[in-house]
């Protein structure tokens, strides 16, 4: 995975009675979280995201169907299929992302550390790599 990404499974309790995942924040989510959402209806051939995040940490869990996330940073980049409930990505600061190929059923479920705030957002892309070069140098 690259820098400042990662899987995380989570355990689901199946029975007769179908299945359950619980996530626990600091045992499962690995922040507190002030904020959720959640994406879908999403048309076919439909890209977004295109931004970074300046402190703000997330977990992406595709709770139904399939979608594809490129992550990036100046130096390395990555695709993730994310097609079952039970594994999040995780996405930390100074990550480019951009979310693609959402099955026409697909639920992408998002918790977020922080409350929205557009400042935190990096929209530009030479913007975000000025930004990530001095971020990751830091590291
Ligand atoms: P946008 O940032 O364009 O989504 P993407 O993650 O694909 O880049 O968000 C779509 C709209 O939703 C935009 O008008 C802003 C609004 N929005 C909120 O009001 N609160 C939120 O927490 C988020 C993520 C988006």
């Amino acid at each position: 995975m690259i820098t400042n990404t990662k899987l995380i499974s989570f355990k689901t309790f199946n029975d007769n009675y179908g299945s359950l995942i619980p996530l626990e924040v600091e045992e499962d989510i690995p922040f507190a979280v002030n904020r959720a959402y959640y994406i879908f209806n999403v048309e076919q051939g439909v890209r977004r995201g295109f931004h970074s995040h300046k402190e703000l940490e997330q977990i992406l869990v595709c709770v139904h169907g399939s979608v594809k996330i490129l992550v990036k940073t100046p130096f390395e980049s990555e695709d993730i299929l994310l097609d079952q409930p039970d594994i999040g990505l995780y996405i930390g600061p100074a990550v480019w992302r951009e979310m693609y190929d959402f099955s026409s059923d697909a639920v992408l479920l998002v918790f977020a550390s922080m409350h929205y705030d557009t400042s935190d957002y990096i929209r530009d892309y030479a913007e975000y790599e000025a930004f990530a070069r001095k971020y990751f140098s830091a590291m």
